[in-house]
């Protein structure tokens, strides 16, 4: 897929009384998306469902956030952090999001996701400190297109 730059940078606001919802399995393959997470994201529930959670990667998220989430999963542990995610259409949201394990008869069978907007002043703040861990990682922008 193409992109141009302009479209790249429209925010899409996320709705105070919204919820955007998933659940993956163990490897992070979507198995469940919500109404709003179709309608913020710009894909349909059908499209997200079977694909990896990083279609929504946005490149400005440096790699470590994800290092410490996965962490914190497979200790079983809650992990909750601001994410920047990327939209169908290139452009991106900002959500606080609270992962954490679905669990049967005391097993691990899932992981769920639920996000809430941020304010303006938490996404500046948190552009700031993830450009400057990747500049500290000297990570390289790197995106995927699942068509
Ligand atoms: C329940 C759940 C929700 C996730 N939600 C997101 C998300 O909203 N955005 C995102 O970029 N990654 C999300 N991830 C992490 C991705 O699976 C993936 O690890 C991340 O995008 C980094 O991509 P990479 O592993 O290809 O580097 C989620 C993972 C789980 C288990």
């Amino acid at each position: 897929m193409e992109y141009n730059q302009s479209e790249f940078l429209i925010e899409t606001i996320v709705p105070q009384d919204e919820l955007i919802i998933s659940r993956t399995d163990l490897k992070g393959i979507i198995t469940y998306a919500n109404e709003t997470f179709a309608q913020i994201s710009g894909y349909s529930v059908d499209e997200l469902i079977g694909k990896p959670h990083n279609c929504v990667r946005h490149p400005d998220m440096p790699k470590r956030a994800y290092k410490d989430m996965w962490n914190k999963l497979q200790n079983q542990q809650q992990w909750k952090g601001v994410v920047k995610n990327l939209r169908k259409d290139t452009g991106y949201y900002w959500v606080h999001a609270t992962i954490s394990g679905v669990y049967k008869d005391d097993k691990l069978v899932e992981y769920k996701s639920i996000r809430v907007p941020i304010s303006y002043d938490e996404k500046l703040k948190y552009q700031k400190l993830y450009d400057n861990y990747r500049n500290i990682d000297k990570e390289n922008i790197r995106r995927v297109i699942y068509s």
